[in-house]
């Protein structure tokens, strides 16, 4: 399967990913973490992404179409892919397209995280992750048990420099503006399955699996 994840910051795009990526063996490629490791590392696509990414802008569609380009060559990518946060406009969403079409392959499903905005500043001022393996945690949703350390690695939990209530404005501003129309793009083809987000993590995780059976 060829997959799309769409919805605002703190909709559960990343928390569904290990599942979906487990249960269907395909690759989870997540433009905002793979922009995170170029900034972390100072490469020169990190130091491009750095200035919008603490405002909570989008990064120019050119340098997120050339990395989604390169990782959808993985040989990982071959079967299918999860693409999270990627494409967020329609500019991307027509080069995606593109792309695809050259490869004889096509993005089989979008999932809609459908969630209202006065829901996510709570879920997002309480997320905790571990960016070497993207494990996400929330102090009140999803608790590690030690607090500040991931369950499984040991290794410690950072909060992301953009989860602040002043950025999460800006970034939810980008997503009405710059991503709402990608859904619609979507939406006319034919390809759009809306989940309830605003659920218990379990329960949008079994709607996933129901939009994916159909
Ligand atoms: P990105 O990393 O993609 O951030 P985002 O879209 O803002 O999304 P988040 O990662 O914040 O939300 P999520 O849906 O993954 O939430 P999560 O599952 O962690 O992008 C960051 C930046 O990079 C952008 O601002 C932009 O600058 C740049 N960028 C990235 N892609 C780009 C592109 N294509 N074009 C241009 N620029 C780009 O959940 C959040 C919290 O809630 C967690 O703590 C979790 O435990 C908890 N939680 C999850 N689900 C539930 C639930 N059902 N109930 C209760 N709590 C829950
Ligand atoms: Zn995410």
């Amino acid at each position: 399967k060829r997959l799309v994840l769409i919805g605002p910051p703190g909709s559960g795009k990343g928390t569904q990913s290990p599942m979906i990526k487990d249960e269907y063996c395909l690759c989870h490629l997540a433009t905002g973490d793979m922009l995170r490791a170029a900034v972390a590392a100072k490469t020169p696509l990190g130091v491009k992404a750095k200035e919008a990414m603490d405002k909570g802008e989008l990064v120019s569609d050119d340098l997120v179409v050339g990395i989604i380009d390169e990782a959808m060559k993985k040989p990982s990518c071959q079967k299918g892919f999860i693409l999270d946060g990627f494409p967020r406009t329609v500019v991307q969403a027509q080069k995606l397209d593109e792309m695809l079409r050259k490869q004889g392959t096509k993005i089989d499903k979008v999932l809609n995280f459908a969630i209202d905005d006065a829901v996510l500043e709570e879920r997002i001022t309480g997320r905790w992750i571990n960016p070497s393996s993207g494990r996400t945690y929330h102090t009140k949703f999803a608790p590690p048990k030690v607090p500040g350390v991931d369950d499984v690695t040991g290794e410690p939990l950072i909060q992301r420099k953009d989860d602040t209530p002043a950025v999460l404005k800006s970034r939810l501003e980008a997503f009405h503006r710059q991503t709402e129309p990608v859904i619609d793009y979507y939406g006319s083809k034919g390809i759009l399955a809306n989940l309830p987000a605003e659920k218990p993590a379990k329960e949008v995780t079994s709607e996933v699996q129901k939009a994916l059976s159909s």
